[in-house]
């Protein structure tokens, strides 16, 4: 299968910035694939994002999207359609003043009949779990029920690439793990996903895990393998699963890889 989704070069510098925000980024996307893109903070995966869905155009390189660059003016209506992004502060993204005129924002520019309209709409509410907050309005609504409700938005537009910037960050455990569930669906049905986090345990299920530092791709490999690489992984600031934080703390060997159990009993053979 050819790669749907490519970033050749990508450079962008924020204007009147010295730092360089996304430095000379190469990838290349096949329809389905989960990518992670795993950073500390400022290494410039929000930069990144917002180059991936055409919000911000490269200084040098180029997106493309299914052949559609953003860099051209007349691309960006196709680009629009194809990528879906979920903010890092969902309010910024709300529009309209109850939870079902905003999942059918989007689809009024799309050339659907009320009919389908209202259909998509009761389809995208429902599974997301928003049935019962129809008439509410969002700026009222939770942490982890606004994050359901910008993901509505963009389901029911049914985006190609969905491109998620700390879709987990500031929610509760309870929210986080509905979330999740719902995340997981979506990759299942073979959602293609770039997954920008600072969290590797969040992103353990992707195929591919690219590392940030300094707005440069330090590092291309599998979640699997970057847990073999746990100081690394911890130098670059992506926080590590749990259990692996706290062996290699405690200076066990191979700490990226291991279970709570090997962990158990690791503790019992030190004290
Ligand atoms: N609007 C902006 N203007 C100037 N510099 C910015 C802007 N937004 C981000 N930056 C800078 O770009 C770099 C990358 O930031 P960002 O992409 O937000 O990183 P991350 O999402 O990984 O925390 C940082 O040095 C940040 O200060
Ligand atoms: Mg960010």
């Amino acid at each position: 299968m050819g790669k749907f989704f490519i970033l050749d070069q990508v450079t962008y510098c924020y204007p009147g910035s010295e730092k360089t925000g996304v430095c000379q980024v190469n990838l290349a996307l096949k329809a389905g694939e989960f990518l992670a893109v795993l950073g500390a903070n400022g290494s410039g995966k929000s930069t990144l994002a917002r180059l991936c869905c055409g919000l911000l155009k490269p200084t040098s390189g180029q997106v493309l999207v299914d052949g559609f660059s953003t860099s051209k003016e007349e691309d960006l209506c196709e680009i629009y359609q194809q990528v879906g992004m979920v903010f890092q502060h969902p309010d910024n993204q709300f529009v309209a003043s109850t939870v079902e005129t905003e999942v059918a924002f989007g689809l009024e520019n799309r050339t659907l009949s009320s009919q389908e309209i209202r259909a998509a709409v009761d389809e995208g509410l429902t599974y997301f779990h928003l049935d019962d907050l129809k008439t509410a309005e969002p700026h009222y609504l939770s942490g982890g029920e606004k994050r359901l409700l910008s993901l509505a938005d963009l389901w029911v537009l049914k985006p190609k690439l969905l491109l998620l910037d700390e879709p987990l960050a500031m929610l509760d455990p309870g929210a986080r793990k509905r979330i999740n569930l719902r995340l997981e669906e979506l990759r299942a049905a073979g959602q293609t996903i770039i997954w920008f986090t600072h969290s590797l345990e969040e992103v353990m299920a992707a195929d591919q895990v690219m590392v940030m530092a300094n707005g440069r791709m330090v590092w291309l490999g599998s979640p699997l393998e970057l847990l073999r690489l746990p100081e690394q992984a911890r130098a670059w600031g992506v926080s590590l699963p749990p259990v692996s934080q706290l062996a290699l703390d405690l200076g066990i060997s191979n700490p990226g890889l291991i279970n709570l159990n090997e962990l158990v009993s690791e503790i019992w053979k030190l004290i």
